[in-house]
């Protein structure tokens, strides 16, 4: 399920939200149109008009947070906010979505481990995940890596960042219900994840070994700079281009390609495809890329 979803159940003790009435369940087009221009200045996400409902039904537990019950109401007082405003991140947080699971698309984790067992003959090993969302991807990441350099630390740092802020924070607790964690191999279950008891039962816990080899912290695609020092050997970026346009993701692919190293290696989702970038990327199959040899232009140039 996702995360989105999830909070819309109440839990048990919990009061129930009331459905909204006639007055409040307008989101006109005019608004909707409004949300569009703005998510995608902000966040680059591409709502196709199919979603009105569900922009519709995010924003109103916005709205109802904040005691308001009109969208163009909410919409202005989003704009008149600063762009580091709060309400600006509770906007992106609840138009994201965050589906996600342990060893999604799991042919990429034996390429990692390979490639990265390789790479650290010559120093350790930078792994960037670039949509964590709630934490499975990055943690099973490094669950590769401690399955790969067996019995020692591995010389691994694993960079875990998401424009959701909500989401970050519950990826860095850690924590994981039965339920999430069920499809998991019972061995790295068993040796990666705490069992909860008492009030925590029905709940598991990253290991401290997983979690120190993972740092999160919030990072727009979107952003202009990128914040980092040195490349990347390996990035993910899995699932999360398929919310742009071919412009945006040309502009991401562009700066991916800056921050992977010469011979690093960039993991896309199953449905993404970067044909359109030859110029920067070269499929080696499985959906992973390589940076694309420097053009013979380019190379006399240079
Ligand atoms: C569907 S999830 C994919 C999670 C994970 N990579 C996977 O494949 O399972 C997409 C994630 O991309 C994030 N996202 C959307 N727009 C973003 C942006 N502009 N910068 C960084 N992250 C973004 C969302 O918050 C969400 O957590």
């Amino acid at each position: 399920m996702s995360t989105k979803a999830a909070r819309a159940v109440a839990l048990p003790g919990q009061m129930q939200t009331a459905e909204p009435s006639a007055a409040e369940s307008e989101l006109s087009r005019t608004e909707f149109e409004r949300v569009r221009k703005l998510i995608y200045a902000r966040a680059g996400i591409s709502l196709g008009p199919a979603k009105h409902s569900m922009v519709f039904s995010r924003l109103m537990r916005r709205l109802r947070a904040l005691g308001m019950s009109d969208f163009k109401h909410y919409l202005d007082m989003l704009e008149s906010e600063p762009a580091n405003g709060n309400e600006w991140q509770e906007f992106v947080n609840a138009l994201t979505t965050n589906l996600t699971s342990f060893f999604r698309e799991q042919h990429h984790f034996p390429i990692l481990a390979e490639f990265a067992a390789r790479q650290a003959a010559q120093g350790p090993v930078r792994i960037w995940c670039s949509a964590a969302s709630t934490g499975e991807e990055p943690y099973s990441l490094a669950i590769t890596m401690l399955e790969t350099f067996r019995g020692k630390t591995p010389p691994v740092s694993i960079l875990a960042t998401d424009i959701d802020t909500s989401v970050l924070a519950k990826a860095a607790r850690g924590v994981y219900s039965d339920e999430g964690v069920a499809r998991l191999d019972p061995g790295l279950l068993k040796r990666y994840f705490l069992r909860g008891r008492g009030d925590n039962a029905g709940y598991v816990t990253v290991r401290p070994e997983v979690r120190e080899l993972v740092t999160f912290q919030p990072l727009n695609l979107l952003a202009p700079r990128w914040p980092f020092r040195t490349r990347f050997h390996a990035i993910f970026c899995r699932n999360v281009m398929i919310y742009f346009d071919k412009s945006t993701q040309n502009g991401v692919l562009r700066k991916l390609a800056e921050w992977l190293e010469p011979d690093g290696l960039l993991f896309a989702g199953h449905s993404e495809n970067f044909g359109h970038a030859r110029d920067l990327f070269e499929f080696q199959g499985r959906t992973v890329y390589r940076l694309a040899p420097p053009s013979p232009t380019a190379a006399r140039m240079a």
